[in-house]
């Protein structure tokens, strides 16, 4: 069954079709505990402006026309209450899985648990709170428009260094060539599963911080769309101070495209 076959009422609760072109499932890996960010709940249900972080990216990604489906990956234990919290936020369908050790985990265990019919799939942090709908969009687009997969980037302003296990460095990269990179990233479903499967295998055990990197593993091209400073990702307790700015800037971080 394609998005377009699904009756209105059981996936386009709100705008029609014509408004939801419905091609695009997201998912939400939202288990880290966030120990960066001092004491406290797992970082994705810590509060901001009255919400948890969670509850700011779910409200942002059901902003965007495309997004038919979403699927999170809570920390351990709390999938129910999560799954209680979310269902005011949002009429977009959701789901709640239990989160793994690592990100790469989680992600695998909200794809494994998505339902059929989504051609496009975004992986998007939940650490990534106040990502405005039209970069999901644009980033859907691209994937629509025939990258296998795309990811939101943006200019590095720092100089970047390699360096070794003993604090010398090995090398200086160009900084013109490098992006610092964020999510939501965006991928043809049929790639996604294909890379998370041969990470799966003893050979491609290495881990990975982000889905790109595992499609990269399995000889895919990935395409490079513009990023928003509004995507930045809540790590440091500093960070929460611009996520109480953002979160007050619904017209910017909170727009339709
Ligand atoms: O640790 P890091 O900042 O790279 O985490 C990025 C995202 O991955 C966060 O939204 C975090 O909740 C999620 N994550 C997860 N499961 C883990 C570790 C991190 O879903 N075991």
């Amino acid at each position: 069954m394609t998005p377009q076959q699904l009756s209105p009422g059981s996936v386009y609760p709100r705008p029609g079709p014509e408004l939801r072109p419905g091609d695009v499932a997201v998912l939400v890996p939202a288990a880290g505990l966030g120990t960066r960010l001092g004491p406290g709940a797992p970082k994705a249900l810590r509060e901001v402006a009255g919400a948890t972080l969670l509850t700011h990216t779910v409200r942002r990604l059901a902003a965007a026309p495309s997004v038919a489906c979403i699927v999170v990956a809570a920390p351990t234990g709390t999938a129910a209450d999560v799954a209680a919290d979310l269902a005011p936020v949002t009429d977009v369908p959701l789901h709640v899985v239990d989160g793994g050790p690592t990100r790469q985990e989680s992600v695998a265990a909200a794809l494994w648990a998505l339902p059929d019919p989504y051609p496009i799939v975004l992986v998007h942090d939940a650490a990534r709170a106040f990502a405005p709908p039209d970069l999901v969009e644009r980033v859907a687009a691209a994937v629509r428009d025939g990258h296998d997969a795309v990811i939101p980037v943006l200019p590095v302003v720092d100089t970047i260094k390699q360096v070794d296990g003993d604090g010398y460095v090995t090398a200086t990269p160009e900084r013109a060539t490098l992006r610092a990179v964020q999510t939501p990233q965006g991928f043809r479903r049929s790639v996604l599963e294909q890379a998370h499967r041969a990470a799966r295998s003893p050979d491609g055990a290495l881990p990975a911080t982000d889905d790109a990197a595992l499609v990269e593993r399995i000889g895919a091209r990935v395409f490079c769309v513009p990023g928003s400073a509004a995507a930045m990702k809540i790590t440091n307790p500093a960070d929460l101070a611009t996520a109480e700015l953002l979160a007050a800037e619904p017209a910017r971080t909170l727009a339709q495209p």
